[in-house]
């Protein structure tokens, strides 16, 4: 099985069993700083949660008066998503739909925001720059990408050694960034704001926020 084909079982496996190494209905400080601070200028803006699992980040964005698009391609996810939703204080609106990041069915310039919380670090090299080129096509003039993907301090294991910034293991992808990767892949297109570095145990990642240029 090519490697998307294992990394979708894992995705499946991993929603259908209750056992994933992130957070299933508290969002990331990182991400509610954001919608806190600028809560007046984004309300009623249109936000995109790509990969948006359990809707955690989606969900927060439409309390805090966004119209929240959450899109996963596991329909377990968008299920749970759904579900959490319930019974929540919902300012603006909130939407989920089953889709894949290769083929983001939404219009160019459709969103003010847009969320990327651990995608793109799954996704082949090669295939990367496809993705990462639609992201300010997507946006609205000057709209927002706040991005959290794996630094290169992260460690699987203790110990672990890497020779390349990617590795394939147990049924999925991960690519690792140092902070010059990413001004290299974004500093043309966005802004960027803020990177933080967030180290916990062995598990290290940038939390950066951008601006369309
Ligand atoms: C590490 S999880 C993070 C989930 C969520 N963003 C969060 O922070 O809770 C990565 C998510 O990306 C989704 N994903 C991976 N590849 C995808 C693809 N090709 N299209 C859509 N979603 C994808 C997975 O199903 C999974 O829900």
């Amino acid at each position: 099985m090519k490697v998307y084909e294992l990394q979708k079982v894992y995705f499946e496996e991993a929603y259908r069993t209750g056992e994933h190494g992130w957070p299933v209905t508290e969002p990331e400080r990182f991400v509610m700083d954001f919608l806190k601070k600028n809560k007046r200028s984004l309300a009623g803006k249109r936000l995109l949660d790509i990969g948006s699992g359990e809707g955690r980040h989606t969900i927060a964005a439409a309390m805090e008066g966004l119209v929240a698009y959450g899109m996963d391609y596991q329909f377990l996810a968008v299920k749970r998503a759904i579900g959490f939703s319930k019974g929540k204080d919902i300012k603006g609106s909130l939407h989920f739909i089953a889709g894949d990041i290769f083929n983001i069915p939404f219009k160019d310039g459709a969103f003010d925001v847009l969320i990327d919380y651990g995608v793109l670090h799954h996704i082949k090299k090669p295939d990367a720059m496809d993705y990462i080129n639609r992201l300010p096509l997507l946006l609205k003039e000057r709209g927002y990408f706040i991005l959290s993907c794996f630094s290169n301090r992260f460690k699987h294991y203790e110990g672990e050694r890497r020779k390349r910034d990617w590795t394939a293991h147990r049924g999925h992808y991960d690519r690792f960034f140092k902070k010059k990767d990413l001004y290299e892949i974004f500093a043309d297109t966005f802004e960027i704001i803020d990177v933080a570095e967030e180290i916990n145990g062995l598990h290290a990642f940038y939390h950066i926020l951008m601006r369309k240029r």
